[in-house]
């Protein structure tokens, strides 16, 4: 599917059918031009509510405001609302809100979503008819808008919406088609694709990096582990960035093995690593003017007889011990030696990482919102503007000086989990703390995604499924805090 902005009125452009929006339910707009006929078939307008009036190829669909929110879900539903009707090519006009550059990202980020299925195991697929897409340069309230730019807002939105999508397919592919190894392979081929330096690590590699976190995780599956170093080094970057993306392709808990009904989607585990690939892959194709590393510790959680155990000491890269006592608690032991590996390798400005890592912080927040930890207020704060510009949720969770003595071990440096059933996603989050040295303290942003990342029904443009949680909201704040340092740098040059 192709999405162009063109300057011209909606009426000079031809194709099979037009999407008009009905915004807060106001029928009485001049584009709205078949009331009574929409009355009649009982449209009222409602977020996301659509009606199609084949004789006239019109497709009305509810927006409850301007708001890049509401545009993007509108749309979503009148592309998904129109991959019924059979219409190879659409038309729209503009609908612009405060932010002009958001909404025009919003309208074309939300038809990619309404065009997306996973259905790669489907013996019958989902049909994408629309495959051409036009805009015309004409807001529904008059509004005055550069058409060029217009279209590098467009251009900028599918970049990333099909970054997002990439990171759906990943993370829903089954456990048995997306192991350790197949997950390597697909950053290589990013690599290749998109220009990108690659490294991959097997367990001889973990062994010479003294991953001993890691690779007992690994060690009673049959698919061995992968440690993926990826880099984007485009020349004169404005910062350093590294992500880090726990990459479980199964975790079944271990010995410490999780309840049938609590397994069943832990395919997802790895939602982390694939938000990271996604983010590499946006960032190379915008081609952002910052150096940005991913890094990805692909492994499943097995049982077996030499599987790692409650009781067994580990010694991560850094050197300190960690007592094991909940081998469910295992994506913080792969990130404890991947956050070592990112600070020593790469000595970024930034260190980001982004995990699948607690149930807890479902609990604590909810299906749809990530959680985000971290000691630096500034950057917590810049984080989640961006994230809600972007369209993602989040919510802070604060540490503190009790939870984290809640980790002492009385035989190792720290243990896997906390002595408290309270606190979960604080504590593991403080956990990955003993392994960020202090200079990194403040450059280190945790986002534990476990919420937003798999959620079993459709929510809002969201199927059923992988989401693609944490690449929109990391494009954006890559965007915003590059414009930030322009600006910064134009006030001092005055
Ligand atoms: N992968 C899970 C966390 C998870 C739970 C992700 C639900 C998505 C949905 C993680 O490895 C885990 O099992 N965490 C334990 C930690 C506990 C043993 C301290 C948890 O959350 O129960
Ligand atoms: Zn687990
Ligand atoms: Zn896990």
């Amino acid at each position: 599917m192709q999405i162009e902005i063109v300057n011209k009125k909606r009426h000079e452009i031809d194709a099979d059918a037009e999407i008009v929006c009905v915004i807060e339910k106001n029928l009485d707009h001049p584009w709205v031009e078949e009331k009574e006929l929409l009355q009649l078939a009982g449209f009222e307008g409602g977020q996301d509510e659509t009606c199609f009036l084949p004789e006239k190829r019109r497709l009305y669909v509810g927006s409850d405001s301007l708001h890049h929110d509401d545009i993007r879900s509108a749309y979503a539903a009148a592309l998904r609302a129109l991959r019924k009707t059979g219409a190879k090519s659409v038309k729209t006009g503009l609908y612009l809100g405060k932010c002009s550059a958001q909404n025009v990202k919003a309208m074309a980020e939300g038809m990619v979503f309404g065009d997306y299925d996973y259905d790669a195991y489907k013996s019958e697929k989902a049909k994408h008819p629309v495959t051409r897409v036009t805009i015309a340069c004409e807001d529904f309230n008059g509004k005055e808008i550069d058409c060029g730019k217009a279209a590098g807002y467009v251009q900028n939105a599918v970049t990333v919406a099909r970054a997002v999508n990439y990171t759906r397919n990943i993370v829903n592919t089954p456990p048995d088609d997306m192991t350790p190894e197949i997950l390597a392979l697909k950053a290589v081929a990013l690599a290749e694709e998109n220009g990108l330096e690659c490294i991959v690590l097997d367990e001889k590699g973990l062994e010479a990096e003294n991953m001993g976190a890691f690779l007992a995780v690994s060690r009673a599956s049959d698919h061995p582990p992968r440690l993926v170093h990826l880099s984007y080094k485009p020349e004169n970057p404005r910062f350093k960035v590294a992500l880090v993306g726990k990459g479980l392709t199964y975790d079944s808990g271990g010995l410490s093995l999780k309840p049938s009904d609590y397994m069943v989607t832990m395919k997802s585990d790895k939602a982390g690593a694939c938000a990271v690939l996604g983010i590499l892959k946006a960032v190379s194709e915008l081609g952002l003017p910052i150096e940005v590393h991913g890094i990805i510790g692909a492994t499943e959680n097995m049982i077996g007889g030499n599987a790692y155990k409650p009781d067994d000491v580990l010694k991560a890269k850094n050197g300190k011990t960690i007592e094991v006592r909940n081998t469910d608690a295992e994506g913080r032991l792969v990130l404890a030696d991947c956050l070592c590996y990112a600070q020593e390798k790469v000595a970024p400005d930034y260190l980001l990482d982004f995990a699948t890592l607690t149930g807890a912080c479902v609990v604590a927040l909810g299906e749809y919102t990530t959680g985000l930890m971290g000691h630096d207020r500034a950057l917590k704060h810049s984080f989640s503007k961006a994230a809600t510009n972007a369209g993602e949720l989040t919510g802070t969770l604060p540490f503190n000086r009790y939870l984290k003595k809640l980790l002492k071990s009385d035989i190792a440096d720290v243990c896997n989990i906390s002595s408290s059933r309270y606190g979960g996603a604080i504590t593991a989050a403080l956990f990955l703390d003993h392994f960020i040295e202090k200079e990194y303290k403040h450059k280190w942003l945790h986002l534990d995604i476990a919420g937003p990342a798999y959620v079993e029904k459709p929510w809002g443009y969201n199927p059923a499924g992988a989401s693609g949680a944490g690449v929109r909201m990391t494009v954006k704040w890559f965007e915003q805090t590059i414009k930030q340092l322009n600006r910064e740098e134009k006030h001092a040059s005055h």
